[in-house]
């Protein structure tokens, strides 16, 4: 990867009605830095006013989802300076987006890139996808929602586990749990299996796709 390649890939789907965003640090196991975010962002918002795109898939590849905010930024980053400036408030424009999102997850999805698959409307992953939250282990706690939607996702006590313990998920947890609404086939590509979804909702009308995600987002909820 040089300079000039972007942290996020945009392409769509053979219909042409899918966004397909694929993180793209590959190097640093797609560990999300402010600028990645900045791109995600800039796309997602870009495709919810974009008519020819009906469903978006947020996707790391087939070897790995995101292991986590870029502790390297972390670490220069003061408890005071990141409250001050809001630095996580940008995260959460990925819930605020009003079109259906489909995350595709292989490999780890660890800290901020579990709470980012969670941000997602439906989740397709591999059996051994690897969900954990594991910013205990550096003195902090998942600060982008993460502990709220994983709870009303698996529960409180599996949660607790995860946060308080690390207890890692394998994608077949995953599913089994509810954080997970669909995992791969034998030999299937987690991209190819989120787009199929995504293409599936696209056949929809696209008012009713806002309206219920806004509906099922309006119980007590954290989005
Ligand atoms: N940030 C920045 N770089 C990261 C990273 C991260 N979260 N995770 C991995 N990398 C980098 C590594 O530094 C390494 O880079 P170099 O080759 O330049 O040294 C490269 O990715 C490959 O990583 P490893 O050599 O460690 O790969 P591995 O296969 O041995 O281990 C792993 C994989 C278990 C995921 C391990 O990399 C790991 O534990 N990563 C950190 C996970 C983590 O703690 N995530 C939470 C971050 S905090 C957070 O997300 C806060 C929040 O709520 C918003």
């Amino acid at each position: 990867m040089t300079a000039s390649d972007p942290f996020v890939v945009k392409s769509r789907s053979p219909s042409g009605r899918v966004l397909i965003l694929t993180l793209n640090r590959p190097k640093a196991l797609n560990a999300l830095s402010d600028g990645l975010f900045r791109q995600l962002n800039a796309y997602l918002a870009e495709a919810d006013d974009d008519d020819t795109v009906a469903s978006i898939v947020i996707t790391g590849g087939d070897k790995v989802f995101a292991a986590g905010a870029d502790i390297k930024e972390l670490g220069a980053n003061t408890f005071a300076a990141a409250y001050s400036r809001d630095a996580l408030s940008s995260w959460q424009r990925v819930a605020a987006i009003r079109k259906p999102i489909v995350a595709g997850v292989a490999g780890y999805a660890l800290g901020g890139g579990c709470e980012l698959a969670m941000m997602a409307d439906l989740l397709v992953c591999t059996p051994t996808a690897v969900f954990g939250l594991p910013e205990i282990n550096l003195g902090v706690i998942p600060g982008a929602g993460g502990t709220q939607r994983l709870a009303h996702l698996i529960g409180k006590t599996r949660t607790m586990d995860m946060v308080l313990n690390d207890r890692k998920l394998s994608g077949k947890e995953a599913y089994d749990f509810g954080l997970a609404s669909g995992l791969t086939k034998e030999g299937e590509s987690v991209v190819a299996a989120a787009t199929k979804v995504a293409e599936q909702l696209a056949t929809k009308g696209a008012l009713a796709l806002q309206a219920g995600k806004e509906a099922v987002n309006a119980c007590e909820w954290k989005r």
